[in-house]
């Protein structure tokens, strides 16, 4: 099986969390997009989505699933979208795909984030996979500084403009022993939007795509 058989495989399976005539929220990236597909192509009917960036939405609406915004609908009972990196505790590396800001509102406003990986990104400790951080074009340097003193190397992705407006520092190296404490940390510095780490706020289920099948964390 390849990466993305994987990836069909797992956004397949999450199709159980759906409930009929309900309102989802709809992460971001590759697995999300096979769990689009697959949610097209099934029999279950969705009253609407919430997505969290400009790619999703497109692709939700091409599919005929009505976007609505997080302001009409209140709190939604599900919330599905991928990871870039995941621990035992269910803490996560998100914002490869850069809609990190958007992702971590809605994961906010749901009772249940069902999160679909595979199996080679799971890791024992986070941070081999550099952390993203959404930033205000102003403190760009500014906040790579901070990073530094944090003992990271920020880089920035250059020529990358995230659906509001800012621009994205993938920090290389931090160390994540305790994602709790440094996603507040980073949170807190003047010009920084929000940060890749998703440990306040872990996913309440990691679905694993193996060679075995889908596993559940
Ligand atoms: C986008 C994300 C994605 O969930 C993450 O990058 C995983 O993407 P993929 O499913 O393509 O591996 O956080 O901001």
């Amino acid at each position: 099986m390849n990466q993305d058989d994987l990836k069909r495989q797992v956004g397949a399976a999450a199709l159980e969390y759906v409930q009929p005539d309900s309102i989802i929220g709809v992460g971001t990236g590759s697995t999300v997009n096979c769990f689009i597909e697959a949610l097209a192509a099934s029999a279950i009917r969705v009253e609407a989505a919430v997505s969290s960036s400009e790619a999703t939405s497109w692709l939700l609406e091409n599919a005929g699933i009505q976007v609505v915004d997080l302001n009409q609908t209140g709190g939604l009972d599900i919330y599905i979208d991928g990871a870039d990196e995941f621990d035992p505790h269910r803490r996560l590396i998100k914002g490869g795909g850069g809609a990190l800001t958007r992702e971590k509102i809605v994961a906010a406003a749901s009772r249940k984030f069902v999160c679909i990986t595979d199996a080679s990104k799971q890791v024992s400790v986070l941070g081999a996979f550099p952390l993203p951080v959404e930033v205000i074009p102003l403190a760009r340097s500014l906040v790579a500084r901070k990073m530094v003193a944090l003992g990271g190397q920020p880089e920035w992705r250059e020529g990358f403009t995230t659906d509001n407006g800012n621009w994205i520092l993938d920090v290389h190296n931090m160390d994540l022993v305790d994602p709790v404490s440094m996603e507040k940390t980073i949170n807190n510095l003047a010009g920084v939007v929000t940060c890749g780490l998703f440990a306040l706020r872990p996913a309440d289920l990691v679905l694993i795509a193996t060679e075995a099948g889908v596993r559940q964390l």
